[in-house]
């Protein structure tokens, strides 16, 4: 038994041998006397060649497979140099293994991505899809052998969780109530001390408090989870769940936290390359052009590190009308992390030293009290890719701000414990996992790095 990828990969190894191939029929051009059998194993995005002739038994049958069913072939690997593949497999026996009908969705033809979200059970048949399903499966491998190498300990933080990470408000709720009669108290509140947990609790935004704790004791640890944000932007970037990977480290500040993320990014940049270097080529040919290229210098490069206020000053002094007003104090809009990274750098950049009043409450107030030490890692073409800060210690300073923004300090009490016993400098940031993946691929639509993606009104599959 043989797969796709080893046959492109060591070729002399399998040259005229007998080989078994498992797959799915891409098409069949039957003649009169042979035919030829395109066949996907889902190993690779290549699809192979099979001959079969008139002197199998079952030619006739051979002939009148449709696209997408199943088959098994058994035959010889011949090498043809001066074809477009370096080779084809001679059939000596071909089983239709599971039958297909005509109205088969995925034809031999080019689809758009929009129908292939429609068919999303069915598109990791399609040569783009599989490429990026199997990037996707390495970019995550490649992110726990960063991490294990350095002796991060993986922490599982919980899905289900009662407070709200990023005091966004944008958490989706989980109940057992009945809808048709929720408890309600006087004042008409609904009262979820009769709910399973009996408390209000809903899917989790981000590991990052929990991992904290985990910091606070193991020192180096790092999550890496689904999450879930029902904030209702329908755009390229924006999924309700997503996967993060979220670091957390005690002992260090914002300037070791972005040291990191930029050793993370250039090692997974380096693992995918060295390990889907056909998809990388794939990727770069049909999907985006130049992003071999692009990614292969960011991997060899050192990333820019600006704060906020000079990003303003550059928005401020461009030559370019935008569309949001720019003044310090905004919050970066797309446009204006577009024009930084795409126009101006060039490369990946990290903006630093937000103003406090537009970041979460976690983060550490700077000496000037207006400011935060915050990063977000902008990149060419997908925008913020990380964000991340080094953490409020100071339990003063933490509960006067929880208090101003609002924040509610009952449910977060076991999160000030970690100030008021042993507190200590720490820092993490998140890396959206799929964004990742769409900067390497290239793929411009979050929809089409995950398998079954969940966006406002869609949840189909
Ligand atoms: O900037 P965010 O909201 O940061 C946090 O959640 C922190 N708790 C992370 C930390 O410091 N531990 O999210 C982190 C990253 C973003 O930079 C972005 O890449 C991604 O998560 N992200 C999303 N990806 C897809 N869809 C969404 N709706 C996303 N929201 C954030
Ligand atoms: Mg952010």
């Amino acid at each position: 038994k043989v797969v796709t990828r080893q046959l492109f990969r060591n070729l002399e190894r399998f040259e005229h041998q007998s080989i078994e191939l498992n797959g799915w029929v891409r098409n069949n051009r039957a003649q009169k006397s042979f035919g030829f059998l395109m066949i996907n194993d889902g190993s690779f995005f290549e699809t192979i060649q099979v001959v079969y002739e008139e002197s199998l038994d079952n030619f006739k049958e051979i002939q009148k497979i449709r696209v997408g069913s199943a088959v098994t072939v058994y035959g010889v690997v011949i090498p043809t140099p001066n074809a477009k593949q370096p080779f084809e497999i001679k059939a000596h026996k071909l089983v239709l293994k599971g039958d297909c009908p005509e109205d088969y969705p995925i034809q031999p033809k080019r689809h758009t991505r929009e129908f292939l979200r429609e068919v999303a059970h069915l598109r990791p048949r399609t040569n783009l899809f599989s490429a990026v399903f199997r990037v996707r499966s390495l970019v995550a491998f490649a992110i726990h052998s960063y991490f294990q190498e350095k002796n991060f300990v993986y922490v599982h933080t919980p899905i289900i969780t009662g407070s709200d990470a990023e005091g966004a408000g944008e958490m989706f709720r989980v109940t057992t109530l009945d809808l048709d009669n929720i408890p309600r108290n006087e004042e008409g509140v609904v009262d979820f001390k009769h709910d399973f947990f009996a408390k209000s609790t809903n899917l989790t935004v981000s590991g990052q408090l929990e991992g904290e704790a985990f910091a606070l004791a193991l020192r180096d640890v790092y999550t890496f989870g689904p999450t879930f944000r029902a904030e209702n932007s329908n755009t390229q970037r924006h999924a309700s769940e997503f996967w993060m990977i979220e670091p957390e480290m005690a002992f260090a500040d914002l300037k070791d936290d972005m040291d990191m993320a930029e050793g993370m990014i250039k090692y997974i940049i380096n693992y995918v390359l060295e390990n889907a270097p056909e998809e990388m080529n794939f990727f770069d040919q049909y999907v985006s052009k130049g992003v071999l290229n692009r990614v292969q210098t960011v991997a060899n490069s050192t990333f820019k590190r600006i704060t906020y206020t000079e990003a303003i000053d550059i928005l401020l002094t461009a030559n370019k009308k935008f569309e949001n007003k720019v003044e310090w104090g905004i919050d970066l809009s797309t446009e204006h992390e577009r024009y930084l990274t795409d126009e101006v750098f060039k490369s990946p950049v990290f903006v630093t030293d937000y103003p406090k009043d537009i970041k979460a409450f976690y983060m550490r107030v700077n000496d000037d009290q207006k400011t935060v030490a915050a990063m977000d890692l902008l990149v060419p073409g997908v925008g913020e890719l990380i964000g991340g800060s080094q953490r409020e210690e100071r339990l003063d300073i933490l509960e006067k701000r929880m208090e101003e923004i609002g924040v509610p300090t009952e449910d977060l009490n076991w999160y000030l414990d970690l100030r008021r016993y042993g507190g200590v400098t720490h820092s993490g940031f998140g890396l959206g996992f799929e964004r990742m993946v769409m900067y390497l691929t290239g793929v411009e639509n979050i929809r089409d790095v995950i398998p079954f993606p969940r966006t406002p009104k869609n949840a189909e599959f």
